[in-house]
């Protein structure tokens, strides 16, 4: 029996025009999916596509035990921590010796199969590797770990991360001259925020221009919009939707005084309000039970 969890994730800056080639920065957060998986003769129930091919992959028949922290389906990356840790814990259990990066490339693999063709790197790398991670085209970089206290708004409104991608771009054909100064723009504050990452003032005024763009290129939500305005009168520096929009996440930046009345104003909006920051981890091995 192997026992390993991963993180989930958060967009800080630059969903949507990553797609386009523009920056754009993850971060690896405290709330993690765990994955026991234990050999097993006879082929099991499917429980989830994702741990069906995670074991046609890795060519094994396995019992696999699922404890997650993390909503699914809310832009978090759950499905990327439940196939990394799974991934993880496949070779563990059967001594199959890839490496971190060969995890994280398999579990990238496997989440483009099933999302068909709709998945970016990102979630499977940063929860492999835990940290905040900066996406250029194909170049993925770790930075030095730093402190960012965020409150996690989730707005409880199911969201489909490839019919958002599917409708910039449609947008993208349509009005050129619009879509793409809006997603230069987008690139511009990522940059900007990268120089700025000690100081959470400036960080939390680009989230809301962060935020306002993402709301310019059309995948807002009237929740998501409530969460982000209630977040802000409590006290927070900022805040933006996080990941394709539409529905799900939002993510505040707060000073630590005012992260419980963050916390409070998006529960008054009948969201769930989860308190967390940077995980440096990525997947790692637990004590099975
Ligand atoms: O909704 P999420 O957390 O899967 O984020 C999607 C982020 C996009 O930039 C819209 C798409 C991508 O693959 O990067």
């Amino acid at each position: 029996m192997a026992t390993w969890s991963a993180p989930g994730k958060v967009f800080l800056f630059g969903e949507h025009a990553v797609v386009y080639g523009r920056p754009g920065l993850a971060m690896a957060i405290q709330h993690r999916v765990s994955v026991t998986v234990r050999k097993k003769r006879s082929p099991g129930r499917v429980k989830s596509p994702y741990i069906n091919e995670c074991l046609g992959a890795m060519g094994v028949r396995a019992t696999v035990y699922v404890r997650s922290q993390l909503p699914s389906s809310s832009g978090l990356g759950s499905s990327a921590a439940v196939t990394v840790a799974t991934l993880a814990a496949i070779n563990d259990e059967f001594g199959k010796g890839l490496t971190r990066e060969e995890v994280a490339q398999k579990g990238y693999e496997i989440e483009r199969k099933v999302q068909k063709g709709r998945a970016s790197a990102t979630d499977t790398y940063v929860s492999s590797f835990g940290g905040v991670v900066l996406i250029r085209g194909t170049e993925k970089k770790r930075l030095p770990p730093m402190n960012l206290p965020l409150v996690v708004g989730n707005s409880r409104v199911s969201h489909n991360t490839s019919l958002m991608v599917e409708k910039v771009g449609r947008e993208r054909e349509r009005h050129p001259g619009i879509v793409n100064p809006i997603l230069d723009a987008i690139g511009a504050v990522t940059q900007e925020a990268l120089l700025q990452l000690h100081d959470p003032r400036v960080l939390g005024m680009l989230m809301n221009t962060n935020h306002a763009l993402l709301d310019a290129l059309g995948v807002g939500h009237p929740a998501l919009t409530r969460l982000v305005l209630a977040a802000r009168a409590a006290g927070a520096f900022g805040a933006k939707i996080t990941g394709a929009g539409g529905g799900g996440c939002m993510i505040a930046l707060a000073p630590s005084r005012a992260k419980g009345s963050v916390a409070g104003a998006i529960r008054t909006c009948d969201a769930q309000a989860i308190m967390t920051t940077l995980d440096t981890e990525g997947a790692r091995k637990e004590k099975d039970g």
